[in-house]
């Protein structure tokens, strides 16, 4: 179970929660998968958005619904895991673990977890050693919860002692071998029936999840999430267009985008199929990724995947190709350079959202380095897509290879430009428009 296990890791609010994010780091370079729930406090020190990037799943706040049938009620999420790590463990969470307050999300799931637990405390040397945490520690102790750290040094207060946390290899070492201990930690008295697949139907998909490999949150939202029933078609990544068996003509596009929207419909459910060109990045989960070459390749392949619900756009499809390319490597020679002549490549969202197979709603991107929206609106028309999301790559912006996008919604209603945000920020917001727009009205 130490290889490949599933962590809920709780991170409180210390000075320490930055060593919460590099947990999560450890975690994954060790191959377990991490879920995140950062408590009120915590999020004064790191943001939601970094646990989100880090695990590649939502973090879990006390602003997120738990209520909402469309997302993990807080029981599931404390069953979920194989194992559940609070780092940093802080005074007030342990003393709140010792005396069963659940009165947030952090506490109400230790509560509710059958699970082992680990605690990485870090607090002020004094808090540490006062008599209540230390009697909440033994109390603690006494409950099963294991411990790690703290660690003895200079604190972030400047003073001197135990109570820094211990660092991240260490907590991973302990969490693999408390892994290793297997067995729950409560065991439930007999005619107490623990099982939840009688109850919501997020834990009936995560039970149906285990048998088919899939994790539970992306079993229930494939038949609760707000794509649900929905086929998703996505083109991400540059083309190649081959000048012969060794050169070709493509642009500096990632694929970080497409890829980033092809997770978040996953992630809210829909069936994903994605048409990727050559890119340095891994197939997003949960995805069906067809790796194409050129231009025609990625057409056939986007004609192959239809019918779908929704198709997105979002491949830098290189505009020409080499009209003949070379079967063997083209020689330098002493008749110079050889002259490249160009042939048009087929526009995949024009051919697409003017055939009959169109899907209901097309999406085109437009990426530009200068007079943005106009081309955009131009594009919208051209093109007779639903919508342009329309970025600035001029170099300055450094969107394309980089992380961050700022865009511009152009459609028939008109343009909403949203601030400057994270690929995957501009993923999730992007596929909660097209939830919302297919939303019964
Ligand atoms: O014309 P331009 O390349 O700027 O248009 C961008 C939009 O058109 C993108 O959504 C892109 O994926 C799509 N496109 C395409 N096939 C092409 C060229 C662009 O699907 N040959």
């Amino acid at each position: 179970m130490a290889n490949g296990a599933r962590i809920l890791l709780i991170i409180g609010g210390g000075i320490a929660a930055y060593k919460g994010l590099e947990l999560i780091r450890e975690f994954k370079k060790r191959g377990h998968d991490v879920r995140g729930v950062l408590t009120t406090a915590g999020a004064q020190f790191i943001t939601p958005l970094s646990v989100a990037s880090l695990t590649g799943d939502v973090c879990y706040t006390d602003l997120f619904s738990l209520t909402d049938e469309a997302e993990m009620g807080h029981i599931e999420l404390s069953r979920d895991a194989d194992l559940i790590v609070v780092a940093p463990a802080t005074a007030d969470l342990m003393a709140k673990m010792a005396n069963g307050i659940a009165n947030d999300l952090a506490s109400t799931v230790l509560l509710a977890t059958d699970k082992r637990v680990l605690a990485a405390p870090a607090m002020n040397v004094r808090m540490w050693l006062h008599p209540a945490t230390q009697r909440n520690l033994a109390q603690l102790k006494n409950d099963g919860v294991t411990f790690v750290g703290p660690d003895s040094g200079e604190m972030a207060c400047g003073e001197y002692g135990p109570g820094r946390m211990a660092e991240p290899a260490a907590i991973a070492d302990a969490a693999e071998a408390r892994l290793k201990a297997g067995g729950t930690v409560i065991p439930l008295p007999p005619g107490t029936d623990s099982r939840i697949d009688k109850a919501r139907p997020a834990a009936k998909a995560q039970i149906a999840a285990k048998a088919a490999d899939v994790p539970p949150r992306i079993a229930h939202a494939a038949k609760n999430g707000p794509l649900a029933g929905k086929s998703f078609l996505i083109t991400s990544g540059p083309t190649h267009e081959p000048i012969d068996p060794v050169r070709y003509i493509s642009n500096r596009s990632s694929g970080k985008q497409g890829h980033a929207i092809a997770r978040a419909a996953a992630e809210a459910g829909a069936k994903v199929t994605l048409i990727s060109g050559p890119v340095n990045i891994p197939d997003p989960p949960h995805v069906e990724t067809v790796h194409v070459e050129s231009a025609r390749e990625m057409l056939a392949a986007v004609e192959k995947a239809l019918p779908a619900d929704i198709a997105v756009f979002a491949a830098a499809v290189a505009d020409w190709r080499v009209a003949t390319s070379a079967k063997d490597k083209i020689k330098k020679g002493p008749g110079g350079p050889p002259a490249l002549a160009l042939a048009e490549n087929p526009d995949i969202l024009a051919t697409i959202a003017k055939s009959r197979k169109r899907p209901r709603l097309v999406i085109g991107f437009a990426a530009e380095t200068e007079k943005v929206i106009e081309h955009a609106r131009a594009k919208l028309k051209k093109k007779g897509s639903d919508l342009i999301v329309a970025n600035d790559v001029s170099p300055a912006t450094g969107t394309f290879g980089g992380d961050a996008n700022t865009v511009h919604l152009v459609s028939a209603d008109g343009v909403e430009s949203w601030p400057a945000l994270s690929k995957d920020e501009v993923a999730q917001r992007l596929v909660k428009k097209i939830a919302d727009a297919f939303k019964p009205r």
